[in-house]
């Protein structure tokens, strides 16, 4: 299947619309292939999120979303008391898949408000819940530019000359485009500011690896693929200016979670002076979890940690533990960047509000 209308030079939209179905960029394949998936019923949906074909915290939000609406398709039934209620198995479903990324659960009580509030046929819920995923993931990508633009208010001022690291791919194939960490990168790169990017490899699934720097290639930005060893070493010698991460929830503390391996890079870039920031959609707050210490820690496939590709790295004998993610602690956290500006941790709450709007 040809490439276009999904990535083109700067433009990737890992999970769109056509004609009558989903269709994914596989994320399991990059950078060696470029295969799009179609996805046409709800299940299907659940399996792309669970193995990860589509990843990344607004992007998984934006296709259960779709999930939803596909599932809502499938529903065979006329009477809409009969149809809610099979819809909230397609959500528990789509629930079921990933744990620690919020915009998930977010996104799905979304479409099952969308339900809920409206007194209409079935085949008007339908149509009502398509056009509610289509919405989502428009307004994800405006996020993301919002993101990119409010990021560059608190970079350091240094023109043509910003070296940026960052951890895990929160790039335009985590959201529905342009990306939150990787989209203030990209919009530091846009107006001139941007000398460099750091990308940590990201152990063990390498998505900095195999995606940050495909994302950098498609767009011509520089970039320095490391370890996540590295990182320490880098600041050390005084090459990395700010860091800037993606989230998969964030407490009303502030407390993040996102990649395995974040929580050592703040800790690093806390050791050297260097700002640290976090860079989310307000979907991504989990207002309802006071500390990061109550936000789900999804543990994956030991096989990750054993293997790298096909090959088995240690011995019979050796036992595993595979955390996807990790909480960095609020006071490591120099600023979270969200489309509505940029906020201290321990002043997160004023966005409180808004979720209510
Ligand atoms: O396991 P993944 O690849 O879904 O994890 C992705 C991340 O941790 C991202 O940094 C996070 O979701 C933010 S994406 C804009």
């Amino acid at each position: 299947m040809s490439s276009a209308p999904f990535a083109s030079v700067s433009q990737v939209y890992p999970v769109v619309w056509v004609q009558d179905r989903v269709v994914l960029i596989d994320q399991t394949r990059l950078p060696q292939e470029y295969t799009l998936v179609e996805i046409s019923r709800s299940e299907d949906m659940a399996h792309a999120i669970r193995t990860m074909i589509v990843r990344g915290a607004p992007a998984i939000g934006v296709a259960a979303a779709y999930g939803m609406a596909l599932g809502a398709r499938e529903i065979e039934t006329q009477d809409r008391g009969k149809f809610l209620s099979h819809l909230e198995q397609v959500a528990q479903q789509l629930r079921q898949t990933r744990p620690t990324a919020v915009n998930l659960f977010w996104a799905i009580e979304r479409m099952l408000r969308v339900a809920r509030q409206t007194v209409a046929p079935v085949t008007h819920l339908q149509q009502l819940l398509l056009e509610e995923a289509q919405r989502l993931g428009e307004e994800d990508v405006r996020t993301c530019e919002a993101i990119g633009e409010q990021g560059l208010r608190v970079l350091p001022q240094s023109p043509g000359e910003l070296r940026l690291l960052t951890h895990c791919n929160a790039g335009a194939l985590a959201t529905a485009g342009y990306g939150t960490a990787l989209g203030v990168v990209r919009s530091a790169w846009r107006s001139g500011r941007l000398e460099r990017l750091y990308a940590d490899e990201t152990r063990p699934r390498l998505q900095g690896a195999k995606l940050t720097t495909w994302e950098c290639v498609q767009e011509g930005i520089p970039v320095t693929l490391i370890t996540d060893g590295m990182a320490a070493h880098c600041m050390q010698r005084g090459l990395v200016d700010a860091v800037v991460v993606g989230a998969d929830r964030i407490a009303a503390n502030g407390d993040t979670a996102n990649k395995i391996g974040t929580y050592s890079l703040a800790l690093v870039a806390q050791a050297h002076g260097v700002p640290f920031y976090v860079a989310a959609p307000l979907s991504t707050i989990d207002f309802s979890l006071t500390t990061g210490t109550q936000i789900p820690i999804e543990e994956r496939d030991p096989a990750e940690v054993y293997q790298v590709g096909e090959t088995v790295i240690c011995p019979d004998g050796v036992s595993f533990y595979n955390p996807a993610f990790d909480v960095t602690p609020a006071w490591l956290i120099a600023g979270i960047i969200t489309e509505f500006g940029v906020f201290k941790p321990a002043s997160l709450t004023q966005l409180q509000e808004r979720v209510a709007q």
